[in-house]
């Protein structure tokens, strides 16, 4: 199984990159979320990520969305893939709402090192690690660059919510927390601690981000918490918090994992994913990119491919619109921008990232001409075609362009084109896209019979026989 680490795309507006997942604007009020397989331990993002993870993450929370949606109103709208969902987007109150059913985790270390109040709740001594609370107490942090522990009081007096909204999000908080609770012990499974997001829509609380997943939730299985309730672990990272830990030397722990530990973290999790919801995760071997460029377009969110026009300056844009208007007929998505590779090459490792990095397929069309630096300088950086394109107002200018376009030095891939729509039709072909196969075969034909026709028409107009 292939992961995926990032989703790339110069089709969608990115909102944010975070630790795990990666969002974009789908419409003016919702959002696309892409659970990547990324996987963060002791705070931060390991090299490797963990194959089905994001689908795993995503296809739990859907699942608990859908069954709580009665408790209270949530982003959820639906999944567009395995690991993509479709949510409404929110104005998400700067708190983690966290609910504790056991003393576990960063509140344990701190009980052992003596502190007893946490969020404003008191806790009595002698208690034991991962022992249960009387009844689950809610020990919010902030959400910032350092989430920080606050009591209510602390939230509502820093602005971050009133007083009723606190209410109303400890109350919903709780709510969730006993029915996920009671729905894990079903399954032998125990929850143990979780965290929610809430946000506002149309003036309501609704709830955000991602419910009872492992990211979110430590959950352990019933039968070895029984068994030996202080050395119980849970059900998904631990493993790999076990394997860093013990890997580590000196202090410093690995940054990657071998391909064993991956391949058992995703057997793990998606082991989790089977016991919560009662069936198993079909995903097959595809590469996660191109699935989900697959579900993306089949559902309107983005073409299938892209072709790219940069232009070294906004003199060129004529002749750009040329090539778009080329490719119209043709439903791919047609990017353009302005780049000097001379004035400002300090922006193409960004571009390489976003065209290079993409998951769509795409060509990349640069039209600059006098010196054309920039088809050059696009084809040593990005993995993908790149044609150059360069605009003349006459055939002496014309001189000038295809001599910088086409002396190139080696490993600098760009191919030259004189006319827009001649490129537009090398990109077309360049994507290779099955779809269009038949549709440029015909437009081949056309032009065959065309010239045909025309053939004919001269013959019978010269009384050829
Ligand atoms: N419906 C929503 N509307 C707006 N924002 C949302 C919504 N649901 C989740 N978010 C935000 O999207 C982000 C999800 O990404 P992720 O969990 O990977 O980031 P994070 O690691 O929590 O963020 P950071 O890296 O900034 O700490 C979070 O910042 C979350 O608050
Ligand atoms: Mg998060």
């Amino acid at each position: 199984m292939i992961p995926l680490s990032r989703f790339v795309s110069p089709q969608l507006k990115l909102l944010h990159r975070g630790k795990v997942r990666d969002s974009f604007r789908a419409s003016p009020d919702t959002r696309l979320m892409v659970a990547t397989d990324r996987l963060s331990a002791f705070d931060q993002v390991l090299d490797t990520a963990i194959p089905a993870k994001g689908a795993v993450l995503s296809g739990l929370s859907a699942w608990w969305f859908e069954r709580t949606r009665d408790i209270v109103p949530n982003h959820f709208i639906r999944l567009v893939d395995p690991a993509v969902s479709l949510i409404r987007e929110c104005r998400p109150l700067a708190v983690e709402v966290v609910v504790r059913a056991h003393l576990a985790g960063s509140m344990w270390r701190a009980y052992q090192a003596g502190r007893r109040s946490f969020c404003g709740v008191s806790v009595p001594d002698g208690l034991t690690r991962h022992q249960a609370f009387p009844e689950p107490i809610v020990t919010p942090t902030t959400k910032s660059d350092h989430d920080e522990e606050a009591s209510p009081a602390e939230l509502v007096a820093a602005g971050l919510v009133t007083p009723e909204q606190w209410k109303a999000l400890e109350q919903a908080a709780r709510k969730l927390f006993a029915a996920g609770a009671a729905t894990l012990a079903e399954r032998g499974l125990k929850l143990c601690d979780t965290k929610y997001e809430f946000g506002i829509f149309d003036e309501e609380i609704v709830l955000i981000d991602e419910i009872h997943t492992p990211d979110s939730s430590r959950i352990w299985p019933a039968d070895a918490f029984a068994r030996d309730p202080q050395r119980v672990e849970s059900l998904d990272k631990e493993y790999v918090r076990a394997w860093l830990l013990e890997a580590g030397q000196g202090g410093r722990r690995p940054r990657a994992l071998p391909p064993e530990v991956a391949a058992e973290t995703t057997r793990r999790y998606l082991e989790l994913f089977e016991r919560v919801t009662g069936v198993s995760l079909a995903l097959s071997d595809e590469d996660p990119r191109e699935r989900m460029v697959r579900h993306l377009a089949a559902q309107g969110f983005m073409k299938d491919a892209w072709v790219a026009v940069v232009m070294g300056s906004p003199g060129d844009l004529a002749h750009a619109r040329r090539i778009r208007d080329a490719l119209a007929p043709y439903g791919v998505a047609v990017d353009m921008r302005v780049l000097s590779a001379h004035k400002n090459g300090e922006a193409l490792p960004a571009l390489a990232e976003l065209y290079g990095g993409s998951a769509d397929r795409g060509v990349v069309v640069a039209v600059a001409g006098l010196s054309n630096g920039l088809g050059g300088a696009l084809a040593a950086n990005l993995p993908v075609p790149v044609l150059s394109c360069p605009p003349f107002t006459d055939l002496a200018d014309l001189q000038v362009n295809l001599a910088s376009s086409m002396m190139l030095p080696s490993e600098v891939p760009a191919g030259t084109i004189l006319s827009p729509s001649n490129a537009a039709h090398l990109a077309l072909r360049c994507l290779q896209l099955p779809r269009l196969k038949d549709r440029l075969a015909l437009e081949i034909g056309a032009v065959k019979d065309r010239l045909a026709a025309r053939d004919q028409e001269v013959r019978a107009a010269e009384r050829l026989p």
